[in-house]
C-alpha cells in the first residue's frame, strides 16, 4: 500500500460526509434543508471585497513575508489589545492560511510523540487527528449539557498525567456553541500552574457571542498563563471570509518561531491577496460584524425554542458560535417503519431521508447522543427545517 500509516490512521473529516449526502440529494432535485453549515451564510463585507480588488490590481500578487505582511500582523497586535486587553508585538504572531493551519502548526510545534494532549468532547473534529499527525494521543474528557459542556476543574486534574503537554480549549466551542466565563477559565488554569502544560485555545467563534456575555481570551489572564498559550483566530467566522484561507496565532515567541519555520516549508505564506484583504476587514468599518452576530442571536432564539418544543428533546442554549447541539438519545432504540435508530448516525440519517433535513451526528465530534445543528441558513429553512424534524421524531415509537 502506497499510503503512510501515518495518513491511513486519520479520515476523511465526517462533517463534510454528511453535508456531500446532502448535496448529492439536492443534486438529484430533491428539497434538503442543510443544516450541517459550518460557515456564515453572508457574503464577505464589499469593502474587504474591494481590497482585494485594488490588492490584484496593483499588483500585490507575489510571496510575503512567510509569517504575513508586517502591516496585518500590527493591526492583529492593535485587535487584540482593543479587544482583549492582550499585548503582542508583531514577532508574536503568525498569519496562516486559515485559523486550521495555525492549529496544525502549533500542534506540529509543541507536540512529540507520545505526548498527551487533553481534549473536551465534544471537539471540533480536526483536533484528534492533527494530534494524531503529530504522533501525539488524545486524552478526552467527555462533558455533557449539564455541566454546560464545560470541562471541570476535578475532570481537568484527573486527566494529567506526566505525559501531558498541551490543553486544547475551544471557545465559543464548535459544535455546542458553549463558551468560557473568565472566572471558569481562572479555575482551570489554576489546575495547570507550576505543570509544564501549555494551552492551545482556538477563539475563531470570538465575535458570534451572545446575550451580552463577555468573552475572556484566557490568554488575558495574566502573564504567566500568556507565557504558556497560543491564541488562535482568524477571519473565517468574524468576516464570512472562509474562502479566503486567512487564519492567524499569537503567542510566546519561540513558539511563533517554530510555526514559523514549521509553515514555511509547508505552505509558505498565506495568499498575498487574502492578507490585503485581512487587513481591511479588521480596519475598516465593523458594523457588519454586528449585523450578523444580531441575525445568528434571532436564528438561534427561533430554533432553540422550536427546538426544545419538541417532546423528548433537550437542548443548551449556547453562548456563541452558530449551531445547536440538541440531545437526541431519547429517540434511540426508537423505529418508524422498518428503521431503528440506535445512534446519532442512524438519526440524522432518518432525519435526511425522512425529514430531508442534514445535521451532523454527535459521534463526529465524539458525543454520540446528539446531533449538531447549524443555523447559518435563511430564516424560513429554520421554520421549515424545525417543523419538518419535530413531524419526523414524532412519528418514532
Ligand atoms: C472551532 C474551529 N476552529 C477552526 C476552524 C477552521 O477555521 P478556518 O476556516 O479559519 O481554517 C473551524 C471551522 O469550522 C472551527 O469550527
Amino acid at each position: 500500500m502506497p499510503i503512510s500509516k501515518r495518513v491511513s490512521k486519520i479520515g476523511l473529516s465526517p462533517t463534510m460526509k454528511v453535508a456531500a449526502e446532502a448535496k448529492e440529494m439536492q443534486m438529484r432535485g430533491e428539497d434538503v434543508i442543510d443544516l450541517t453549515v459550518g460557515e456564515p451564510d453572508f457574503p464577505t463585507p464589499q469593502n474587504i471585497k474591494d481590497a482585494a480588488v485594488r490588492a490584484i490590481n496593483n499588483n500585490f500578487t507575489k510571496y510575503t513575508n512567510n509569517v504575513g505582511i508586517i502591516e496585518l500582523r500590527e493591526a492583529i497586535a492593535n485587535k487584540f489589545k482593543n479587544d482583549n486587553e492582550l499585548s503582542y508585538s508583531p514577532n508574536e504572531i503568525i498569519v496562516s492560511a486559515g485559523a486550521k493551519q495555525s492549529l496544525y502548526n502549533a500542534i506540529q510545534a509543541l507536540v512529540c510523540v507520545d505526548d498527551e494532549v487533553i481534549i473536551s468532547s465534544p471537539y471540533y473534529v480536526s483536533y484528534p487527528e492533527m494530534v494524531s499527525l503529530a504522533h501525539g494521543k488524545s486524552v478526552i474528557i467527555p462533558t455533557t449539557e449539564e455541566s454546560g459542556f464545560k470541562i471541570t476543574p476535578q475532570r481537568l486534574r484527573n486527566a494529567i498525567t506526566e505525559k501531558t503537554k498541551l490543553l486544547i480549549l475551544c471557545n465559543p466551542c464548535n459544535p455546542t456553541g458553549t463558551a468560557y466565563t473568565k472566572e471558569e477559565l481562572e479555575k482551570l488554569v489554576q489546575v495547570i500552574d507550576g505543570t509544564r502544560i501549555y494551552i492551545l485555545c482556538d477563539e475563531i467563534y470570538e465575535k458570534i457571542i451572545y446575550d451580552d456575555f463577555q468573552f475572556f481570551s484566557v490568554a488575558a489572564l495574566n502573564e504567566k498563563v500568556k507565557s504558556k498559550t497560543v491564541t488562535i483566530n482568524g477571519h473565517s467566522k468574524a468576516y464570512s471570509m472562509t474562502g479566503w484561507r486567512l487564519g492567524y496565532a499569537a503567542g510566546p515567541q519561540e513558539i511563533i518561531n517554530a510555526m514559523s519555520k514549521y509553515q514555511s516549508h509547508s505552505t509558505g505564506n498565506a495568499s498575498s491577496i487574502s492578507q490585503a484583504a485581512a487587513l481591511e476587514a479588521l480596519t475598516g468599518q465593523q458594523e457588519s460584524v454586528e449585523l450578523a452576530r444580531k441575525e445568528f442571536e434571532r436564528r438561534r432564539n427561533f430554533l432553540h425554542e422550536a427546538l426544545t418544543s419538541i417532546d423528548g428533546l433537550t437542548c443548551y442554549k449556547p453562548e456563541g458560535a452558530f449551531y445547536l447541539f440538541p440531545n437526541v438519545s431519547a429517540f434511540f432504540h426508537k423505529s418508524a417503519d422498518v428503521l431503528r435508530i440506535e445512534n446519532s448516525f442512524d438519526l440524522s440519517m432518518y432525519l435526511l431521508y425522512k425529514a430531508k433535513v442534514a445535521t451532523v451526528p454527535g459521534s463526529a465530534f465524539g458525543s454520540d447522543g446528539y446531533i449538531r445543528i447549524s443555523y447559518s441558513t435563511f430564516m424560513d429553512k429554520l421554520v421549515e427545517g424545525a417543523k419538518r424534524i419535530k413531524n419526523t421524531l414524532d412519528q418514532l415509537t
